[in-house]
């Protein structure tokens, strides 16, 4: 196999750890439900099975190219499971009812994969090859490359469905992945740092901001002129420059 680097963003899934959390978590109106306590470990373990089962299918991908083209699309990939206070705390958030049913209907970024890919070139044939596959659905496509946010955020998400099989049988289970490159990746890291630095004064935020804006363009000219270098010693067509 190819030297794939994933890192883990938190520990494997512990269930006396959500036991313990979830006793722990009051709803106001009362505690979490002993009896959904479980169901929400079994549904946690699905997702994370999901999570694997879109890795895997990652990995083999680079390997395929490491073979075909000599080229490691993907530099690394970074994955986690949502913990235990992010997913109620987003339900919440979002007025939802705290229940099993709720999680499974309306959060698709439980189980989550970050692609950081060399090349743009790279996110678009990685997630395209992916998104291709028979056995999985893609349920939702944000392109922040192509129209990236306000602040300058880019990315490409993409939430697909993929058949996990228990026991019980195939459990089609949502994973959001993210495809970017090490730009954006490096990017989007620094804004989210500041996004939670609420103690600094306003006008200084928004400076902050204003050059964050100004990078985000540095780095996607930086990015096309790169790409094309690698493009023309590798016999591709040059990307158009921006
Ligand atoms: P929420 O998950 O409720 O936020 O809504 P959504 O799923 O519609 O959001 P979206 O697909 O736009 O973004 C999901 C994830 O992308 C976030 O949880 C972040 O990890 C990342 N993301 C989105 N926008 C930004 C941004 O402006 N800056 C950074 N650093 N990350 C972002
Ligand atoms: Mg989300």
């Amino acid at each position: 196999r190819g030297a794939n680097v994933i890192l883990e963003r938190h520990s494997r899934l512990s269930s006396n750890e959500i036991k313990t959390r979830l006793k722990s978590i009051d709803l106001g109106d009362g505690r979490f439900p002993t009896e959904q306590i479980g169901e929400f470990i079994d549904l946690m373990q699905v997702y994370e099975g999901a999570m694997y089962e879109i890795s895997t299918k990652l990995e083999i991908l680079d390997d395929e190219f490491q073979v075909r083209f000599s080229h490691d699309p993907i530099h690394h990939m970074e994955r986690r499971l949502k913990s235990v206070n992010s997913i109620l705390g987003k339900l919440e958030r979002k007025g939802l009812p705290l229940t099993i049913a709720s999680i499974r209907d309306n959060l698709f970024d439980v189980a989550g994969i970050r692609v950081i890919c060399n090349y743009r070139d790279d996110v678009y044939a990685v997630s395209n090859y992916l998104s291709a596959q028979s056995d999985i659905q893609v349920l939702r496509v944000k392109d922040y490359i192509k129209n990236p946010k306000q602040n300058g955020y880019r990315s490409l998400h993409v939430i697909y469905a993929v058949p996990v099989f228990l026991s019980s049988g195939a459990h089609h289970t949502p994973v959001e992945v993210q495809f970017r490159t090490i730009a954006m990746d490096y990017w989007a890291s620094l804004e989210h740092a500041l996004r939670y630095k609420t103690d600094l004064p306003d006008t200084r935020l928004a400076e902050h901001s204003q050059t964050l804006l100004d990078c985000a363009r540095s780095l996607q000219n930086i990015e096309v002129q790169m790409q094309n270098i690698h493009r023309d010693i590798n016999g591709a067509p040059r990307a158009e420059e921006t």
